[in-house]
């Protein structure tokens, strides 16, 4: 990749900028895991997980839709339905109302997508697309409480500010009233102590705790009761799983699924990624869970035959992720690290994933590889689909008006899953000529195969 002299400078004079005015207000893409450049989809690396509380200038951003930006003079928030008084807010007024601040974990339901055999399209996150934020806002309940909700709520509507790409379905979702009114279910304007960043949904976004991210609306402008379950894409055929274990690799209809809400309980090792000295080691990551907390993580060098406790260092929060350590010596060898978190529920990582169609809710308590040798290995082979080849006819004017080929690039998908995906690509707007589509799909279907 070539950078221009221009776009270096301007690179520099940000950071210069943000280094004088104190933190950054957008993720640094050079610090990042760039799964789409547009829309944004950045990935936190994993020396982000020794981090409490996740800078915003390494926070993952997961965007459907290209990022909006609000104008604060022009905005407010209206909130209708079956509602006594319809209101609408400004920021002045919201922030009369009293201020929450709470730690909590934001998660893509996504998050290790790419780990699952067989693999599902999507986002192909590995491990971090997971943060963990101070967030300050209103109470949700609080608004809600002005509008004199009717008995007949029975799930919030949330809409933002982000236009849909093409024909592609407004990015719409509800949360049912009784999360809505949980005192810890925010509306925030403030991220890490400033003002909410554009990326995370300027100038009000959900939130969620104990949530996957799907809940967590960004640019919030509207919101509805609703007195019935909402029909929407975002709710009725995306963000679903499976109630029952289903054999990898089975279709499954969305009317047999249920929305994802709960994250699981999970932990990550961040370091030492791969190779360390033999001699004292001190193995460190994160680990989380959903609304309630982390009680304990296991730490295992021998593949799982054995586990050890690890220490938890840091503040304990009831949203918030824990940092974690366990101090080893080991000798020069091969090793499989493994780190098992369980919660105060008493529910643990399980040892074995089940899979499901979309790839959501990865927790496999996951085995790592970590060589210990006085001398660095030589650098691993990283995935690659092998030299460029050249486009078919047609591909570039159907394919590259929306995204680029990140998104294509980064997928793993059989003739049938690169079918179905054209199919959904032309429903939202891709136009290919007839005599291109096999063209196309050969291309797809043998360079980015599972
Ligand atoms: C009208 C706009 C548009 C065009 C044209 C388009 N896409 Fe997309 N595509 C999108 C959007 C928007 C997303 C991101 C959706 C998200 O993040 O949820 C996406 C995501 C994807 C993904 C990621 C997996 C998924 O389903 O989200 C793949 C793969 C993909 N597109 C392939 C293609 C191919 C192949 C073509 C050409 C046939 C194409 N796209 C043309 C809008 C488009």
């Amino acid at each position: 990749m070539t950078i221009s002299r221009r776009r270096l400078f301007a690179g520099a004079a940000a950071a210069a900028l943000s280094s004088i005015l104190g933190a950054a207000d957008r993720a640094d893409p050079s610090r990042m895991i760039v799964r789409s450049p547009r829309p944004e989809d950045l990935e936190m690396p994993l020396d982000g997980f020794t981090d409490w509380i996740t800078p915003i200038d390494r926070f993952f951003v997961r965007c459907h839709t290209y990022t909006p930006t609000v104008n604060l003079s022009g905005w407010s928030l209206k909130v209708d339905g079956v509602v006594e008084h319809p209101i609408t807010l400004t920021m002045d007024d919201l922030k009369k109302l009293p201020r929450v601040e709470l730690v909590g974990v934001l998660e893509c339901a996504g998050n290790g997508r790419s780990f699952y055999q067989p693999r599902v399209p999507g986002t192909q996150w590995a491990f971090g697309s997971v943060g963990n934020a101070r967030w300050a806002g209103v109470r949700l309940r609080d608004v809600l409480k002005k509008t004199g909700l009717k008995s007949s709520a029975q799930q919030i509507l949330f809409d933002g500010a982000d236009v849909p790409i093409g024909k592609m379905p407004d990015f719409q979702r509800t949360i049912p009233t009784a999360k809505a009114l949980h005192p810890d279910t925010l509306l925030a304007y403030e991220m890490n102590g400033q003002s909410l960043p554009v990326q995370h949904g300027f100038p009000l976004r959900v939130i969620a705790p104990g949530w996957a991210g799907a809940s967590w609306v960004k640019w919030l402008q509207h919101i509805e009761v609703l007195d019935h379950e909402f029909e929407g894409f975002w709710m009725k055929s995306a963000y679903r799983h499976p109630t029952r274990p289903v054999p990898p690799g089975t279709a499954v209809d969305a009317s047999e699924m249920v929305p994802v809400t709960d994250l699981n309980v999970k932990s990550v090792i961040a370091t030492p990624a791969g190779w360390a000295k033999p001699g004292p080691v001190r193995v460190r990551g994160a680990a989380w869970s959903n609304t309630s907390p982390v009680s304990k993580v296991d730490v295992s060098t021998d593949g799982g035959q054995s586990w050890k406790q690890a220490k938890l260092i840091g503040r304990q929060t009831q949203y918030g992720w824990r940092i974690w350590q366990y101090d080893w010596k080991p000798a020069e060898g091969s090793y499989t690290l493994m780190s098992r978190a369980t919660n105060m529920a008493g529910r643990t990582q399980p040892l074995s994933q089940e899979w499901n169609p979309p790839g959501y809710l990865w927790n496999v308590a996951q085995p790592v590889a970590l060589t210990i040798s006085a001398q660095a290995p030589s650098s691993a082979v990283t995935e690659s689909a092998g030299p460029q080849a050249s486009y078919p006819d047609g591909y570039q004017a159907a394919c590259f008006g929306c995204h680029d080929e990140h998104l294509m690039q980064q997928q793993r998908l059989t003739g049938a899953q690169w079918d179905r995906e054209i199919n959904k690509m032309t429903g939202w707007g891709a136009q290919i000529k007839p005599q291109d589509r096999d063209a196309i799909l050969n291309y797809l279907s043998n360079r980015f195969k599972q």
